[in-house]
């Protein structure tokens, strides 16, 4: 772990986040030059995640209360894991996942990558990889000169995955389908912390996704169901 100088958190859009959470300029820039130091690795993370955060959702927080406790759940995992095996740092591995639910523009997507920077700010160690499934399926197609099923590996065993959209395509092909089982029963079996967004309706899951990733998903997520109005379209909505 490299060391990450004092951070502005305003280049971070980081005020409201740490405030609502308690935690103070003061710790977030300490730790002198322990690189281990829980600070610094909150740095590395911050620095980190808005590299891949897209722009519009660099000041996401996830509000969620059940995001929030699935939050804690990990950290706490992380840190009895930390302890028993008296290593360096606390790192999230292993977990139980959450599938967001609700129609288009309800906030699914700003509140993972909310969860993303809740995550950061806690000196826990969270290597997330993100994806779109439409990018996923993208990244995965057999082409000339792309071992697809190293491409493949990088996202199945990612610490912690965000699948955004799921079955989002609505003519899913064999090829799609069989990404979506060996991922989700990948994710299942090893009891990998990923966080899903999708529009479709509880009812609609099972046709689009089939019934044996559905029955997995039922057992390794807890549903987060979003309600309102489409915040794209603000008042006229
Ligand atoms: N808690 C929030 N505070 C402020 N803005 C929000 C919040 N949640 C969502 N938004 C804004 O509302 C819009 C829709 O949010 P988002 O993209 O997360 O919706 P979504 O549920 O993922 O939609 P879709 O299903 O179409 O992908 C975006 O402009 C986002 O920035
Ligand atoms: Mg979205």
């Amino acid at each position: 772990m490299q060391w990450i100088p004092p951070i502005n958190p305003k280049r971070y859009h980081l005020e409201q986040l740490l405030a609502a959470r308690g935690v103070t300029l003061d710790w977030l820039n300490s730790g002198d030059t322990d690189t281990f130091h829980p600070a610094n690795v909150a740095r590395y993370s911050i620095t980190e995640a808005a590299k891949t955060i897209p722009f519009k959702f660099q000041d996401a927080t996830a509000d969620s209360p059940d995001i929030q406790a699935w939050l804690k759940e990990l950290v706490t995992t992380a840190r009895e894991n930390q302890a028993d095996r008296g290593a360096p740092v606390a790192s999230v591995f292993q977990g139980r996942s959450l599938l967001l639910l609700g129609p288009t523009g309800t906030g699914k997507t700003h509140q993972a990558y909310g969860a993303i920077r809740e995550l950061a700010i806690t000196g826990v160690v969270a290597c997330w990889i993100t994806t779109t499934t439409a990018d996923l399926y993208a990244a995965l197609r057999p082409r000339h000169g792309i071992d697809s099923e190293a491409e493949f590996r990088r996202f199945r065993d990612a610490r912690i995955l965000l699948i955004d959209d799921l079955g989002a395509d609505r003519k899913p092909t064999e090829f799609t389908e069989e990404v979506n089982f060996r991922l989700i029963n990948h994710r299942y079996e090893h009891h990998l912390p990923t966080l899903i967004t999708s529009n479709l309706l509880p009812k609609e899951i099972s046709d689009r996704l089939g019934d044996r990733v559905t029955s997995r998903l039922i057992e390794m997520c807890q549903r987060v169901v979003f309600t309102g109005p489409d915040r794209r379209r603000g008042e006229a909505a």
